[in-house]
């Protein structure tokens, strides 16, 4: 099979959309090729899950950085040497600047755990909570500049349990990132999805909105 999109997947944790993302495209569901897993923490749990699976790692650690933009600088230039067609964020904790995303912009693509333009930022399931929502979720989007403001690709919705903790709600979350992360870089693969003067497009056409929610 040739896989039709080369991926860099950055990450700071655990990273199980990481491993989604791979057993997606070893169960044929996402044809694309993980080309580089990229951490800013060298101890980052993902690293050695993805080595586990022979994929290729590189650690460009934060803190031998004295600015951001240097920081920045370097991720890109390791990014550049592979050049991918899309640049995956998976739980990369840390804030990208300006530069680094209009160089990337169209091809980076970030996971959040909210019903986006609702809860950017941290702490989205207890917040959800707290506000008593009755649905949650989580929202696939191309990164712009401002934090958690992209374009969406797709989201999906869970409900809120009278009995959710922010750990169980975290959790039920998390399985509809698993899904929607390789759906929508499928989308992406098969040149179904891009961006286009700041807007999702869709099969050639401008996404509405019933077109992002799976
Ligand atoms: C996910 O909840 C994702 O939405 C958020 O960070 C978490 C990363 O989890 N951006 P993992 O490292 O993929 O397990």
């Amino acid at each position: 099979m040739t896989a039709s999109l080369k991926a860099v997947v950055l990450i700071s944790g655990r990273g199980s959309n990481l491993l989604a993302i791979a057993d997606a495209i070893e169960a044929g569901q996402l044809q694309a090729k993980i080309a580089l897993v990229l951490s800013n923490r060298p101890d980052a749990a993902g690293l050695e899950l993805a080595a586990a699976r022979g994929l290729a790692t590189a650690v460009v650690d934060h803190r031998d950085f004295s600015s951001r933009a240097e920081f920045d600088l370097a991720l890109q230039s390791v990014i550049d040497g592979v050049n991918p067609d899309v640049v995956v964020l998976a739980g990369f904790m840390r804030i990208l600047g300006a530069a680094f995303v209009t160089h990337f912009l169209g091809r980076l693509v970030n996971i959040h755990p909210s019903l986006l333009p609702d809860y950017p930022g941290l702490n989205t399931h207890r917040r959800a909570l707290e506000a008593a929502e009755a649905t949650h979720g989580c929202s696939v989007h191309y990164v712009i500049p401002e934090l958690d403001a992209g374009p969406v690709i797709l989201q999906s919705v869970v409900p809120v349990l009278p009995t959710d903790s922010v750990e169980s709600l975290a959790e039920r979350v998390l399985v509809a990132e698993h899904l929607a992360y390789p759906r929508a870089l499928e989308l992406i693969a098969a040149g179904r999805v891009c961006l286009q003067s700041g807007e999702v497009w869709l099969d050639g056409r401008p996404a509405r909105p019933e077109d992002k929610v799976r």
